[in-house]
């Protein structure tokens, strides 16, 4: 990293490992396949790209988005590596997003509403880009601002709705991950 990195957009490497709410995200993609297969699925801060493979692997049509070009050719090889259809991966900042409105049924985040500031324009990306009755699955650990996020999507007039909670652990770390279910009101 260079002094580059450190404005105001601090650009620290989360994207370098894999978070235990990824994992907990993927269980239930393994769990939920036929909520999954045939669906245009939208990876959001994919990182290395574990719940965006998982997702293509079932049959989803997937679109993994992060702003981080590393993470993405990382992804690439991982996808390649475990053999999987490759998703489509996108450098795309969450706060500006270029999708067609309406356009992906099923939504993902792993480990996303880890600063306040995130969750005004997630939420823009959620109305936008949510297709009619779409969900947006969101696991997130209990060290992050996950209540708050919830509320403040349930404030603005999402469905919230807690799925489960469970331990995860991840290359030597674990969490207390919450899963949560957000649906736009129609
Ligand atoms: C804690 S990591 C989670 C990565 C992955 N979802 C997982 O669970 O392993 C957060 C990810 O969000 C990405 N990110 C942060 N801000 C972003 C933004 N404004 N636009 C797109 N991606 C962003 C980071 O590069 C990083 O890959």
């Amino acid at each position: 990293m260079g002094s580059e990195d450190f404005g105001p957009d601090e650009r620290l490497p989360y994207w370098a490992e894999v978070w235990p709410a990824g994992l907990v995200l993927a269980a239930w993609l393994g769990e939920n396949r036929d909520r999954v297969r045939g669906r245009a699925c939208l990876d959001v801060g994919c990182g290395l790209g574990l719940t965006a493979m998982v997702a293509s692997w079932l049959g989803a049509r997937v679109v993994a988005l992060d702003y981080e070009r590393p993470a993405l050719g990382l992804a690439r090889t991982n996808a390649l590596a475990n053999r999987v259809p490759q998703p489509l991966w996108v450098q795309m900042d969450w706060r500006e997003p270029g999708f067609r409105p309406g356009s992906f049924p099923l939504i993902l985040c792993a480990d996303l509403f880890y600063e306040r500031r995130f969750f005004g324009p997630l939420l823009g990306l959620f109305k936008t880009a949510l297709a009619p009755g779409g969900v947006v699955l969101a696991a997130e650990p209990r060290r992050g601002l996950g209540e708050q996020a919830s509320q403040a999507f349930a404030a603005q007039g999402l469905d919230v709705e807690r799925l489960s909670e469970q331990k995860a652990f991840c290359g030597g770390q674990g969490a207390t991950v919450t899963l949560w279910r957000l649906v736009l009101n129609q």
